[in-house]
């Protein structure tokens, strides 16, 4: 049987290594995007895969979205709660919108889409939900107040969520991936970058297969007894435990 795949921001950066890597597991993968269409086209091209648009920051559009992968593909078996934006800036320098705008994205997105899988998954006694956080979740960041509430909350919205579900078959895991070799971590300052990548024991930025194979990992038959789990994947750069 060949459960199908839902990755929210699946076109670009650590969402398209994800795609890819369940696509080869032998899974139906459906990938999300939300306004880059070159990004979206050549995708799905490339992985031949499905490719929805939408905004993850908005609920109504989330169930549409999720309504038009299932009708395509089937129930949806496995979400990637992936998608996420930076809007970085000092908090004492931070509009309304700034703040706003990430915490839709980032951190509503994991009831906007959650929400209309779960019921389905709990109906089915199976379901993978793997939420993308970020090292910055866990030790914050210099401007990154909002990217770090909305990561941090999505550590405990898997905690909660794990338990809810486990007697259902259905596991809820979170990754937190250091800085990662992507569009998002490119639009850093430069010289703000270096330092960082000089703080990295591994001396590299990850890959994003390397965030890849843990959701690989985590969305198969075989990660049954783990959920509510955090996953720390940064190259030594802070060692949670
Ligand atoms: N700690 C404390 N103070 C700092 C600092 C730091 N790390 N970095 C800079 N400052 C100070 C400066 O020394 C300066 O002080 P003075 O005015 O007294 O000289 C002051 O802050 C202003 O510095 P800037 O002119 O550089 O400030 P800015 O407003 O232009 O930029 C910033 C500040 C937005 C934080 C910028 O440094 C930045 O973008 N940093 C990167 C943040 C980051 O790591 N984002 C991650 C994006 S990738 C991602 O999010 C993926 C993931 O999950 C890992």
């Amino acid at each position: 049987m060949s459960r199908v795949a839902f990755v929210t921001g699946g076109t670009r950066g650590i969402g398209k290594a994800i795609v890819e890597r369940l696509k080869a597991d032998g899974m139906k993968v459906a990938a999300g995007y939300s306004g880059n269409e070159e990004a979206a086209a050549a995708t799905a091209k490339e992985l031949d895969v499905m490719v929805v648009k939408g905004n993850v920051g908005n609920f109504e559009d989330c169930a549409r979205a999720v309504k038009e992968v299932e009708d395509a593909l089937g129930p949806i078996d496995v979400l990637v709660n992936n998608a996420g934006i930076t809007r970085d800036g000092f908090f004492h320098k931070m509009t309304y919108e700034q703040w706003g705008e990430v915490i839709r994205v980032n951190m509503d997105s994991a009831f906007n889409m959650t929400r209309p899988v779960i019921e389905g998954m709990r109906e089915r006694n199976w379901g993978r939900v793997i939420n993308i956080s970020s090292i910055n979740g866990q030790k914050g960041q210099v401007g990154q107040t909002n990217y770090s509430a909305a990561k941090a909350g999505l550590i405990g919205f898997t905690k909660a969520l794990a338990l809810e579900n486990a007697k259902k078959g259905i596991t809820v895991n979170v990754i937190c991936p250091g800085y990662i070799d992507t569009d998002m971590v490119a639009g850093v300052p430069e010289n703000v970058l270096a330092g960082i990548v000089a703080g990295i024991p591994v001396g590299r930025l990850g890959k994003g297969e390397e965030i890849a194979d843990m959701v690989s990992y985590l969305a198969g038959e075989r990660a049954g007894f783990v959920t509510g789990a955090t996953f720390t994947l940064n190259g030594g750069q802070y060692l949670a435990s």
